[in-house]
């Protein structure tokens, strides 16, 4: 049988690159589009090496229709994985136009090609759509909640775009997959992420510090109601997180879909809190960090994790690596771009 096509828009990012370390281990041909906005050549590099092959890759933004309906001729594309948005929480806020304006139209210009070919597309949402849940785990029955931040917002009005694309337009499949807060590196420490300026989330502000760019981690509120007073968190490995996007492809591709929009929590629905979070890091690499409590940071929620049983049922995935190996791959990383 041919090989199948997988298109991944923002494949040169963090987690498009280890998706397609995990798309080309499975078989399937793969097609890197990204403008560079928010990334370098380092981990496009690093998936070559470690595929051991110079996959294409096109520098053209998603949000030149023209360009995207060059890439849709130029190649047979089975599926799409969209990867190309922004998602600076903060930045959003301060700039929302900027990501409403990429965010959304890079996805609009994707589901047009995607209907004018008949194309699956699997869309890369994320828990911020639960807001500030009710009842804990959360499962995908779980109502959506007003999202803190623009970059939240977008991410639920793409989940409605495909939605309503794919119940108009019967040659669209969807599948939205939620992420909880992706961390680690690849086992080679060959790609990883890579925060510009000061990092946001937790683990490269972690890693950062631990190798002395960064003075001290502050600890955004010890006076949460859960068991230590810091928030909850699920965090999955990447590799884990980018073996359940080759999961959902062959889910679209074999015909195993059981709707035409479909939606996977992708987590471990083990909720782990900051402060077991930077006492795990100090145990499993062997050292110290400076941190210090600091008031809470605004728009934070208190504590979310998933019910992940839907996405072992149905796309057959379940995470596996420990939270040890994920930050002990967090810190490999570090230390390579460190150059130790
Ligand atoms: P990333 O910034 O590393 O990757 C996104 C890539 O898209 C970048 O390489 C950037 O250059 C590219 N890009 C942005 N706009 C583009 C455009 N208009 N045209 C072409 N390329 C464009 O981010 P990531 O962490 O790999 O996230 C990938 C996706 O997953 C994003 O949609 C993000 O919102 C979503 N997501 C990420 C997380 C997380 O914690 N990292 C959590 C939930 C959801
Ligand atoms: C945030 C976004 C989410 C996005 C995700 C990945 C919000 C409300 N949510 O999730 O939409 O998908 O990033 O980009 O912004 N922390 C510290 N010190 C730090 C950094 C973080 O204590 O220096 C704490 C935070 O308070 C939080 C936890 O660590 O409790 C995780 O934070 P972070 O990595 O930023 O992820 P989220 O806020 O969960």
């Amino acid at each position: 049988m041919a090989k199948k096509t997988v298109l991944v828009s923002g494949g040169a990012g963090y987690i498009g690159s280890h998706v397609t370390v995990e798309l080309d281990a499975a078989g399937y041909d793969v097609v890197i589009a990204d403008n560079f906005s928010n990334c370098d050549h380092t981990n496009y590099n690093g998936v070559c090496e470690i595929t051991g092959k110079k996959l294409p890759l096109i520098t053209m933004d998603f949000c030149d229709l023209d360009a995207v309906r060059k890439l849709f001729n130029d190649y047979s594309i089975d599926a799409v994985i969209h990867f190309a948005a922004f998602k600076a929480v903060g930045e959003s806020v301060a700039d929302p136009l900027k990501y409403y304006v990429n965010n959304l139209e890079s996805f609009l210009n994707i589901l047009t090609l995607a209907r004018e070919k008949g194309c699956n597309v699997l869309f890369s949402s994320s828990a911020t759509v639960y807001g500030e849940p009710d009842e804990l785990p959360v499962s995908e029955r779980s109502p959506r909640k007003p999202c803190t931040s623009p970059y939240g917002n977008t991410k639920q009005m793409c989940e409605d775009l495909l939605r309503d694309c794919v119940s108009a337009y019967p040659n669209i499949k969807g599948i939205a997959l939620r992420y909880f807060n992706p961390i680690g590196a690849h086992p080679s420490a060959l790609i990883g992420e890579l925060p510009r300026g000061v990092p946001q989330n937790l683990v490269p502000f972690i890693t950062q510090t631990a190798i002395g760019k960064r003075e001290c981690l502050s600890i955004f509120g010890d006076d949460y109601p859960t068991p230590d007073g810091t928030c909850q968190r699920d965090y999955i490995d990447i590799v884990d997180l980018a073996k359940a996007h080759v999961c959902a492809v062959a889910r679209m591709l074999d015909g195993k879909m059981e709707e035409g929009y479909e939606i996977f929590n992708i987590g471990t629905g083990r909720p782990l809190s900051v402060m077991e979070l930077v006492t795990t890091f100090e145990k499993v690499n062997d050292l110290k960090l400076n941190y210090k409590i600091a008031p809470r940071r605004p728009g934070d929620v208190t504590a979310v994790w998933c019910d992940p049983s839907l996405s072992e049922q149905k796309l057959g995935w379940k995470a596996t690596r420990t939270t040890e190996q994920t930050l002990a791959s967090a810190w490999a990383w570090e230390k390579k771009l460190a150059g130790k």
